[in-house]
């Protein structure tokens, strides 16, 4: 697989086999994009944000920069077909700019790893409920049991760092053996069930007597409460959840068929990814407020309202079985995909087996996330910037790596590649061409740079 390949330009041949088909993409890039971000990160960041305000920012970042960014990220890696420091680095050089465009993929693959030593915890996280769901510890149980349940597991790192290598190991499993085959078998089937069970347990909050209150919470925009720290949040939340801005859209992208459209396939990932986002929060916010919740109190959201909801329905320790057996598999899709920038390269720069490099990365990744293990325990109290260790490198790489890969990725596509490589990749120059430029050229980098200079106060304040 690793032969040098003749660099024919629209048609080169990507040295990872193709997907299998159109659709298999889709599903791939779909099962990257939704995961823990939707369901467990979406509506904590939302409460912590004041909700409203905060989910009409986080719309329009989508629309206005996610999209271009993603479709930027896809042709740059369909063009390329290598891993993303390589296609960076070629690129460059093909398009007559330089190599060292290759950093931007290096960001990127430093990015992965990074946010996937939280991600596993957090995964880990989901496992243990699968356990205590099958047990059937939430039956019947109160607000105060369900919490203390959460405390007390989070509490014990031991228990967490368990959870965290079993998910670890999960995934360096698949990523070892080469992505294709299980990874479509697995989308294909769990996004549709995971959008079943979220409407089951819509029609469970719409009952809860407190939906108006949690519709209100997130569709009421309350612009006094939006800082330009919510801002970034909510655009990092964007690139967080579409998986864009760190290479690994791109690293699928290389192996996408030529006559695939990326408009089509960008419109139906964020689609699917958005609606799955809104309605875990359609289904926690009310149950947040008909059990006198907070909606701000953090990463512990998710696992301190849904089993409330489980422990009270009929046949509750089976859809609650289901919930966080799926959710478990969204993790893994999006995991497998944190990995494969920083896989691929090894694979390819250092020429080593595919089942080596996986190991190796993963073993690192593993390491790192001790720090997030024990964010929630024995390290809680050391708090420093933006709070313990965990919430820093979720900060650095969501509101700061995820937006600055961004800016040169559309930078790259739109301002250094020239207009015929484009628009070959794009599908040819009519509107909506000229649409995604117009987004890719200025709309995108300019704003994500504005909301992050604002926000980290380098910018003056015009209104005063
Ligand atoms: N989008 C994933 C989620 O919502 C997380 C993620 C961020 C990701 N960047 C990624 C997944 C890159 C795969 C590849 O849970």
């Amino acid at each position: 697989m690793l032969n040098e390949q003749a660099t024919g330009k629209a048609s080169r041949a990507s040295l990872h086999g193709h997907w299998s088909s159109h659709m298999a993409f889709i599903l791939a890039v779909t099962g990257s994009a939704v995961g823990l971000g939707n369901i467990w990160k979406f509506p904590y960041i939302a409460g912590q944000n004041g909700g409203g305000a905060f989910v009409l920012v986080y719309l329009i970042c989508v629309v206005l920069i996610g999209m271009p960014v993603m479709m930027s990220e896809i042709l740059i890696g369909r063009r390329g077909r290598r891993n993303p420091i390589a296609t960076m680095a070629l690129l460059g050089a093909e398009e007559g700019s330089t190599r060292h465009w290759r950093l931007v993929g290096l960001v990127g693959v430093l990015a992965g790893i990074l946010i996937l030593s939280y991600y596993s915890v957090i995964a880990g996280w989901t496992l243990a409920y699968v356990y205590k769901s099958i047990t059937g510890v939430f039956a019947g149980a109160t607000a105060a049991e369900v919490s203390a349940q959460f405390g007390g597991f989070v509490g014990d790192w031991r228990l967490v760092a368990v959870c965290h290598t079993l998910f670890m190991g999960l995934t360096i499993f698949v990523v070892a053996r080469g992505v294709e085959r299980g990874l479509e078998q697995a989308v294909k089937f769990m996004v549709p069930a995971l959008l079943l069970l979220m409407l089951t347990l819509l029609g469970y909050s719409m009952n809860s007597g407190h939906f108006g209150e949690g519709l209100a919470f997130m569709f009421t925009p309350d612009f006094d409460k939006l800082t330009w720290d919510s801002v970034l949040a909510a655009m990092g939340q964007a690139f967080f959840s579409l998986s864009i801005g760190m290479g690994a859209i791109m690293a699928y992208g290389a192996y996408l068929p030529q006559e695939t459209s990326i408009t089509g396939a960008t419109a139906a990932v964020v689609t699917a990814d958005t609606v799955i986002a809104i309605l875990a929060g359609l289904v926690i916010f009310p149950l947040v407020f008909a059990n006198g919740l907070d909606p701000a109190e953090g990463p512990g959201l998710v696992f301190d309202t849904l089993p409330l909801a489980f422990g009270q329905m009929t046949g509750g320790a089976v859809f609650a079985t289901l919930f966080f057996v799926l959710l478990s598999f969204a993790a893994w899709t999006s995991a497998i995909g944190l990995m494969e920038p920083a896989v691929a390269w090894m694979v390819e720069h250092f020429g080593r087996a595919r089942a080596q490099a996986a190991v190796l990365v993963g073993i690192l990744i593993w390491a790192l996330g001790f720090a997030t293990v024990l964010s929630f325990n024995v390290l809680a109290d050391l708090t420093f910037y933006k709070g313990t260790i965990f919430a820093n490198i979720d900060y650095l790489t969501s509101n700061f790596m995820l937006p600055l890969g961004a800016v040169f990725m559309t930078v790259f596509a739109a301002w250094v590649m020239c207009r015929n490589s484009t628009a070959e990749e794009l599908g040819g120059a009519g509107t909506l061409y000229k649409l995604w430029r117009l987004l890719a050229r200025f709309v995108a980098p300019l704003a994500i740079l504005f909301i992050f200079l604002k926000a980290v106060g380098l910018l003056p304040d015009f209104s005063s």
